[in-house]
Formats: structure tokens, sequence, C-alpha cells
């Protein structure tokens, strides 16, 4: 092998103006790339401020409905909907996930019915902003998070959203089995376009905080949630979670949180060659306002770069709630 060195070779040339820069660059985001999380909250006419997620705020159907509308205009092509479940409505075994009038599938028809096939509709399934102990599932006396029985009640969440229009099914509890239980009851009610993006690697990570703020079970959740979201030290096991799901059905695949683990995103990409998306969860998104707000930071440079690194990474996509910000930098 005989490469040039210096001085024949000085990578500099190429980075030495804007257009050398812009011909040599090797990805690029797009608004399209992006998912935007949305808070869905009772009322007419409400925006409620997520006070520790500073810029992001929880809408009504209306509102939401008008995001919609806003996200076709941006370019983004698709919405994750979290709904902030009224206290009185939680139970122990979070049965209000499969009330097909909830806030969730409200918000699904709102969507529909304002932007139609413009925009897709991602739902996640968990059962965390129903229970009353802020747990993804259903618990014994212990309050051991019980497996099998908690994927049958997400069986059942999937098709109640799939009936009110949800687009994608993304099943972000990490139960055993529960994709494969999903999409045989997607084919079986007829819903064989209904795809699923499986929070594949989902990791228990303290970057969660302010979403649980978000959808009101931070207050409720006693504990933690080790002993089925990953643990961080795991990147091995990680691919085993990723081929399971894969075999299973799932469409693509999520890896979540995102920045801290990117070398999982490119891992799961090398290994499988499948679509992988990255949440860029709420704890990434307050690290960043926060550092703008003691400024310590350039928000759109930010933004920019974070998005940049996923694609490098070899996401497909990135859900953040930076999403109508950064379409807007990129020019939509
Ligand atoms: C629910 C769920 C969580 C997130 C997405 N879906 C919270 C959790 O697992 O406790 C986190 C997203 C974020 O922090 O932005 N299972």
């Amino acid at each position: 092998m005989s490469h040039a060195s210096y001085p024949a070779l000085r990578l500099r040339r190429t980075r030495a103006t804007p257009w050398s820069r812009a011909l040599h660059r090797e990805i690029a985001v797009s608004p399209a790339d992006l998912i935007w999380p949305l808070f869905v909250t009772e009322g007419e006419n409400v925006e409620e401020p997520i006070a520790s997620l500073p810029g992001v705020s929880r809408w009504c159907t209306k509102g939401i409905a008008a995001r919609a509308r806003e996200a076709v205009a941006l370019g983004i092509p698709a919405i994750a909907l979290f709904p902030n479940t009224q206290p009185e409505r939680r139970d122990p075994m979070g049965r209000e996930a499969l009330n097909p009038d909830n806030l969730m599938c409200r918000a699904i028809r709102a969507i529909k019915d304002a932007v139609g096939n413009d925009v897709g509709v991602l739902t996640d399934v968990a059962l965390d902003p129903y229970t009353s102990h802020g747990q993804d599932g259903l618990i014994d006396a212990a309050g051991y998070v019980l497996n099998d029985e908690t994927a049958e009640v997400l069986v059942a969440q999937s098709l109640n959203q799939a009936a009110a229009g949800a687009d994608i099914i993304a099943p972000s509890d990490m139960m055993d089995g529960r994709v494969g239980l999903i999409r045989a009851a997607l084919e079986q009610a007829g819903h064989r376009n209904v795809q699923i993006m499986s929070y594949a690697a989902k990791y228990a990570s303290a970057f969660y905080g302010p979403f649980r703020d978000a959808v009101g079970s931070s207050g409720l959740l006693k504990g933690d949630k080790k002993t089925y979201q990953m643990d961080p030290a795991n990147a091995e096991e990680a691919l085993r979670e990723v081929a399971l799901d894969l075999a299973e059905g799932a469409d693509t695949v999520m890896v979540k949180p995102g920045l801290p683990y990117l070398d999982v995103v490119l891992r799961v990409k090398q290994t499988f060659q499948v679509p992988v998306f990255a949440y860029q969860v709420s704890g990434e998104y307050a690290m960043i306002e926060h550092a703008v707000a003691a400024g310590a930071a350039d928000r759109d440079a930010m933004v920019l770069e974070t998005l940049t690194a996923f694609k490098r990474a070899g996401c497909s996509g990135v859900l953040t709630y930076h999403a109508a910000h950064a379409a807007r930098l990129l020019g939509a």
C-alpha cells in the first residue's frame, strides 16, 4: 500500500472553501430524517408547557392536529404520540390503554382527520402512561413486571391503536416475545401494512427523567425499570435483542437513548443492514436546552451536529424533540 503523505497529501486542501466542503460532505441530514415526538393532554385549546423540557408542550388533540399540519409543511414524515393520561384514568392494570376513545386514539384520529396520510403516526406501546404505579407492564405483589401477562395486554393495546389509524406500532416496553405476538395479531386483524418499529435496544437510562414528567408517571414510579430495560454496560446483548425482534417481524429497530449509544447504532447497522432509528431522548434534549440557557452552547449548531452524528453512525432517522426546529434550520 503506497499512500501519498504530507506534503503531497494535505487533508486540509478539501476543507479550504465552503464549496469544497459541500462537495466532500459524506452524509446530509434532511427534514425527511426526523420523527417528531408529541405529548397529548385533555382539554380544548390547551397548551401546557413542560417545565423539565423547556420549549416542549403538551397539546390537546386540536393542538396535535395543528402540529401535524406543521409537520407536513416542514417536510417531517412522522409524528410519535405520547399521552398524559388523567390520574383518575390510571389503574394497576393500565386498562385505559385499551379504551378505543382514550387520548391516544383521539389524537391519532385528529391527525388523520387533519392531514390523512401526509404524515405517519407512530404510537408507543407500553403501559406506563396508563398504570397507577408507573411501570410499563402488569406487576405482581412484589412489584416485578410480569412478562407474558403484560405481552397479552400490549397486543390488545396495539390492536386498539391500529384500529384508530396508527401507521407504526412502536413497542417500548422491552417484554420478551411481544413483537411476534403483536405482528401475528395485526395480520389476523387485517392490518397488514401497519409497521412495527421496535424499541429493540432500550436501556435503563437516567436520560428519561423529563419524559416521565411529561406523561405524568414520574411521581408514581417506585424503583426503576432495570428488570426489563437493558444494562447500559451491554452492547452484545443489544445485538441479541435486535436479532430476536427482527426474527419476530419488526420492520425497523430503534436504539434508545441516542448519543450515548451511537456505538450500539453502528454495531446494529453493521451486523443486520436494516433500517435503524435512534431516539434522542428527553434528557438529551434538556441537556442541550439547559446548556443554551446557561450561555454555554449554540442551539442551532448543537442540534445540527447531533443529527449529523446520528446519520453518520448509520441511522435512517431520529426521534427528536428538536424536530420542528431542525426542519426549519434545514430549510424545508
Ligand atoms: C415508555 C417510554 C419512555 C420513553 C419513551 N417511551 C420512558 C421510559 O421507558 O421510562 C422515554 C423517552 C424520552 O425520555 O424522551 N415506555
